[in-house]
């Protein structure tokens, strides 16, 4: 029996000890978001989350999660905030996107990460924008996760090329 090729897929990620380390524009965006955190209306999971995401026009555009008493009619805030700046921009093309929550789970430690759905919409824009958009994720620690894109968060992406 013949042994099949391994194919390996690795991804990295920027840890930064303080927001105080990221570049000016960085800091902006996990600012918007640190705002939008406080407008999230979650009170069924109490997991309130702020996202915020640049354009390439220097425009900045935030949202967060929208829970509904019918679960999963709610959403998330990373869809709310793309979701918002798709429907006032055609052509769209998304630099980065900064993630925070505020949670009282405080045994969790680790990254604020986009949910799997939500990394599937944001690939999307990232393949209609033709760019690789920054992912930002904040922590309870404070310590910032940044990764370079979202299909290196998603290998192997579904994409309307397979359709
Ligand atoms: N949530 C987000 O807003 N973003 C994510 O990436 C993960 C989950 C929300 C959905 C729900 O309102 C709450 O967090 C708990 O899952």
């Amino acid at each position: 029996m013949a042994k099949p090729k391994i194919l390996k897929i690795s991804t990295s990620i920027k840890v930064y000890n303080n927001e105080k380390d990221l570049n000016e524009e960085d800091k902006e965006l996990l600012k918007s978001a640190m705002y939008a955190v406080e407008n999230a209306y979650a009170p069924y999971s109490n997991f309130n989350v702020g996202a915020a995401v640049l354009l390439e026009n220097g425009e900045i555009f935030s949202g967060n999660n929208q829970e509904n008493a019918a679960y999963p009619s709610g959403t998330c805030a990373e869809r709310a905030a793309v979701f918002y700046a798709a429907s006032q921009h055609k052509n769209i093309k998304i630099k980065a996107i900064a993630i925070v929550s505020k949670s009282k789970n405080k045994k969790y430690k680790g990254p604020v990460s986009p949910c799997g759905a939500c990394r599937q919409v944001l690939a999307e824009y990232e393949k209609r924008g033709k760019n690789k958009m920054k992912v930002i994720m904040g922590s309870s620690e404070n310590k910032i996760y940044v990764a370079e894109s979202i299909e290196s968060m998603l290998p192997l992406l579904f994409g309307k090329e397979q359709l």
